[in-house]
């Protein structure tokens, strides 16, 4: 049956529709692609798996109000509550539903910043939604931009993604012009789109094709 569908010549349109399924179901294969946590290499940095021994060098900066300023969580104030937060985030990855890098300097192993795919969606799509957060003593030196450009590369190339989004705080600047460089286009504006922190935050919504990167 299958031999018989190969022999007739598709259209133009059912061949790009085909082409499109084929593709869509290579990345259906989280499984394959996770068995083990990827580990990638930029000029100056690791992205590495965090374990419970890197919980006082996250402290330095998940304990930085200024850090935390736009992210939807609060300053970490107790080390035990950062563990916790490692092994969630590691499940995460276990049960392949996001996945969060620590990234670390090549020059002395410092940890100094975090990055990752909150989110993989395969239904009906394949999308993913990117978080990440520095130190304050490492910002404007280009290390994020280093570690986004190897993530999304890895994103687009190795998970397959076709679309990629990023929720901003509209005065978030930094992540915004970081976005911009990156190829992000700025959507829209989301009202009200989520309740952290006792209150509504707005975001903007940022999105990136594969075709556009
Ligand atoms: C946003 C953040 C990750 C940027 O990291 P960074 O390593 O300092 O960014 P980079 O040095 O790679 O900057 C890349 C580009 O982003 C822009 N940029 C970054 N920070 C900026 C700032 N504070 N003001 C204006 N532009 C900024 C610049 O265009 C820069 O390119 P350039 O240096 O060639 O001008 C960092 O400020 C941070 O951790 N902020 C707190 C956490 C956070 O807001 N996370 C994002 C939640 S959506």
């Amino acid at each position: 049956m299958w031999k018989q569908s190969s022999e007739i010549k598709p259209s133009t349109q059912y061949s790009q529709t085909l082409k499109y399924n084929i593709r869509f179901e290579q990345n259906m294969d989280k499984n394959a692609l996770w068995k083990s946590f990827p580990e990638l290499e930029t000029p100056r940095l690791w992205l590495k798996k965090m374990s419970r021994k890197h919980a006082n060098e996250l402290m330095e900066f998940w304990g930085d109000d200024e850090v935390t300023r736009y992210t939807d969580f609060n300053s970490f104030r107790e080390i035990q509550k950062i563990e916790k937060t490692i092994n969630w985030v590691n499940n995460r990855f276990k049960d392949k539903y996001g996945i969060r890098w620590g990234i670390f300097l090549k020059e002395n192993s410092k940890l100094i910043g975090t990055c990752g795919f909150n989110s993989w969606i395969t239904d009906r799509g394949n999308k993913s939604e990117i978080g990440y957060d520095l130190h304050r003593k490492y910002w404007r030196k280009g290390y994020m931009f280093e570690s986004l450009y190897k993530m999304i590369t890895y994103g687009f190339q190795e998970m397959k993604l076709h679309r990629i989004e990023a929720d901003v705080d509209p005065n978030n600047m930094g992540s915004q012009k970081l976005l911009e460089k990156l190829h992000f286009t700025k959507e829209g504006c989301l009202r009200d789109n989520g309740y952290w922190k006792g209150q509504y935050w707005t975001t903007l919504i940022y999105g990136l094709l594969e075709k556009e990167f």
